[in-house]
């Protein structure tokens, strides 16, 4: 694997590649999620790249760029034992310009998690475009745990005609259910215990509508009972455009739930 440090160094490598190019950008602190999606690219491609960059635009004033997780050496061998072909860890000073043309994310980004962090999606899209302009890959790998995020990337690529595949990829979880994120690690001991109940309402969730029940309203409930000692941020239930919904409508539902613990908020969801 080659470490590509400069934007010269990867765009002198890119044009080279003449096959398939599987794309899988980070900002790194890799973690089992991340290998499922580099793994699933070595499979499908000829060539894969990773990039691993702590995007300042997305993170909002007081929020933890500073304290964000850098583990660059275990990434690298993480990079390595998955047998990506390159990783980027570009400089901020290289990525950003003093004056920039910005993207302005669609209304839908101020739902949700663009409510919370308002602004985190234009800051996303900005360096998603970016790297794409860079990586110019064929297929481009993203976790369906950020489920707003990859709605908002795949809007983006069919309005602005990138020739790109955006591929969904499955969330990969603990063995006793928590998704996996790179926030896990701000949890204490207690709050780790505590913060099974997320992807516990979401089983029961799923349970209940396996019994047929289709109303948004007694689903939404029986989460907030099962998540009833937690922070509950917001459950949401909406189609796969991101609209809300009354009726739950398999094949086309996702089930959103964030939660606090102190200052780490954990996602998490399901897709019906
Ligand atoms: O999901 C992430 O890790 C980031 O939002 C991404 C897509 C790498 C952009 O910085």
């Amino acid at each position: 694997m080659k470490i590509l440090k400069t934007i010269e160094e990867l765009q002198e490598v890119r044009k080279n590649i003449l096959g398939t190019v599987g794309f899988v950008p980070t900002m790194g602190a890799l973690h089992d999620g991340h290998i499922s999606l580099i793994k699933q690219a070595r499979t499908e491609n000829d060539i894969v790249f990773v990039s691993i960059f702590v995007n300042p635009t997305q993170f909002l004033p007081g929020e933890d760029l500073d304290a964000y997780p850098r583990r660059e050496e275990a990434d690298k061998k993480i990079c390595e034992m998955c047998k990506a072909d390159y990783l980027f860890m570009p400089e901020i000073s290289s990525m950003y310009k003093e004056e920039e043309v910005l993207i302005k994310a669609p209304n839908k980004s101020y739902i949700l998690e663009g409510k919370a962090r308002p602004s985190h999606f234009d800051g996303v899209l900005q360096v998603v475009l970016k790297l794409f302009g860079l990586v110019q890959p064929t297929n481009a790998y993203f976790g369906k745990k950020d489920a707003q995020q990859l709605t908002l990337i795949q809007q983006m690529v069919k309005n602005l005609f990138l020739p790109i595949n955006i591929i969904p990829c499955p969330i990969v979880r603990e063995s006793d259910g928590l998704a996996r994120s790179s926030r896990n690690v701000y949890l204490t001991a207690q709050q780790r215990k505590d913060a099974l109940l997320i992807s516990k309402s979401l089983y029961s969730a799923a349970n209940l509508i396996g019994k047929k029940e289709i109303s948004v309203e007694a689903v939404k409930n029986r989460m907030y009972e099962v998540m009833e000692t937690l922070d509950v941020e917001y459950v949401e239930i909406v189609n796969r455009e991101f609209d809300k919904i009354d009726t739950i409508e398999i094949g086309n539902t996702i089930i959103l739930v964030v939660a606090r613990f102190g200052n780490t908020r954990l996602l998490d969801n399901i897709w019906l």
